[in-house]
């Protein structure tokens, strides 16, 4: 039986003079007289094969020569270390076998975003998009990693939900075999009854949001990791929050180090990540942005302008805590240190990122909770279920969600939030 190498051993030297076989796409073809140059992919690399005349079946060259690029192929020869291959290895081919010939691919160079886009589903193979999603992959299961570690159990939430979890205005809605009825925005509600079973709960999911703006922060379908935790304060929350984006980094930086060079994404820039991360009161970070002259009161929302004053110079994430009342969630904890807000934060990423966590210590006094429904004006009936379970064993409790698909734009400095994720939705796309 043959044995196939992946190609990131070849590159790794570990078959320096060996005969090997290989198999993958056509990621590049040159041709020529007496010669085919191949570049040839799988997912975990790139390398140059050289098929001459004379050194394959005459049969083989001619196929060699009518293939096109994407065309799936297996090839036998031996790696040699080379300086002027582009990858510093070449294959010396002695045999190959086209098990698809492809038809000519669409996707050339320069072409537009939005064209790429149309054909995310073949452009999904470039090397840019294929190392994003494997950065993916490790982010989501160091993410696991560190939350069964300290003990969580992983569950689920609905993804059909009656009642809203943020703001009223983004909601998808939906036709419930007649009834009117919502896309989650947040697992989080369903979350926390879920505590009182297991103390220690996340969940990794969707969360669809009708998000208009045509921002390169926004998607309307995000993966949001959300953890709820029994007998844990707004302390514990902030804690809870540093370490497990400490994990994720530092686990990035460790396992996927071939994916960010590829990326030119050095590993200390996930390195560098070490917690205590600082720390503001909302209250200070106004100070801050009126002293760099932004309009901006006491009271406001913390957006984009904002976000830039407060991070742009940083290398590590900041917590903005204690948020007024008025621009957050009715289930937030009452802060007694200043009445007018609760005892919340969010996690801004570094260099105008962005907030990527909102988190807060949830209100457990079934009776302040009913006020803050009554201030915004919201039908304590439709919240029974929710607030039931500040009627039986009310536990001190916290939580808070990641925008997955944030992170890693920032990890990866890139420019747009759809290309971490293999099919995004924005509010112009939906195809593929
Ligand atoms: O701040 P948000 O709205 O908080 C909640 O939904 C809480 N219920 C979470 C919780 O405590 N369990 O959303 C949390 C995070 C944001 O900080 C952001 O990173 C991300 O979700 N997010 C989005 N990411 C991409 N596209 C969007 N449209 C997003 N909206 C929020
Ligand atoms: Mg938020």
């Amino acid at each position: 039986m043959k044995v196939f190498t992946p190609i990131h051993e070849v590159l790794d030297g570990e078959h320096d003079g060996e005969s090997i076989y290989l198999r993958g796409w056509v990621h590049r073809i040159r041709k020529q007289k007496n010669m085919v140059f191949v570049i040839l992919r799988d997912p975990s690399g790139v390398v140059q094969a050289v098929i001459k005349e004379g050194n394959v079946s005459q049969k083989e060259y001619d196929a060699a020569q009518s293939m096109l690029i994407e065309s799936l192929i297996t090839i036998h020869g031996s790696a040699k270390a080379d300086e002027r291959a582009p990858e510093g290895y070449e294959i010396q081919v002695n045999s190959l076998e086209v098990l698809h010939y492809a038809e000519e691919f669409p996707l050339t160079e320069n072409l537009s975003i939005e064209l790429l886009n149309d054909y995310r589903h073949l452009w999904m193979r470039s090397r840019k998009l294929t190392n994003a999603l494997k950065v993916r992959d490790e982010v989501f299961r160091a993410a696991r990693e560190y939350l069964r570690q300290k003990g969580f159990y992983e569950t689920t939430s609905p993804m059909f939900v009656s009642t809203i979890g943020e703001e009223g205005a983004e909601l998808f809605e939906v036709d419930y075999f007649g009834e009117k009825i919502y896309l989650t925005q947040t697992s989080q509600m369903h979350l926390e009854p879920q505590l009182f079973a297991m103390e220690k709960v996340f969940t990794l999911a969707p969360s669809f949001r009708g998000e208009k703006s045509r921002t390169r922060k926004h998607l309307t379908e995000f993966w949001h990791l959300e953890a709820e935790e029994a007998w844990c304060d707004h302390e514990c929350n902030i804690n809870r929050q540093e370490e497990l984006i400490t994990h994720i980094c530092h686990s990035v930086a460790k396992n996927r180090l071939s994916e960010l060079e590829e990326l030119d994404i050095s590993p200390d820039r996930l390195l560098d990540i070490q917690t205590p991360f600082d720390r503001i009161t909302y209250s200070e970070a106004i100070e801050m942005c009126q002293k760099e002259g932004l309009d901006i009161e006491w009271g406001d929302d913390l957006r984009t302008e904002a976000e830039s004053v407060l991070t742009d110079d940083r290398k590590n994430f900041l917590f903005v805590e204690f948020y007024p009342k008025e621009i957050k969630s009715f289930y937030m904890k009452h802060n007694e240190e200043d009445p007018r807000t609760y005892k919340n934060n969010d996690l801004l990423a570094p260099e105008g990122y962005a907030e990527i966590i909102g988190g807060s210590q949830r209100e457990d006094d079934v009776n302040k909770l009913l006020e803050n429904l009554k201030r915004i004006g919201d039908d304590p009936e439709k919240y029974k279920w929710y607030i039931d379970i500040r009627r039986y064993g009310s536990v001190i409790h916290s939580g808070f969600g990641v925008g997955i698909d944030r992170l890693i734009t920032w990890m990866l400095k890139l420019d747009h939030i759809r290309d971490v994720v293999p099919f995004p939705r924005t509010v112009s796309r939906i195809y593929p």
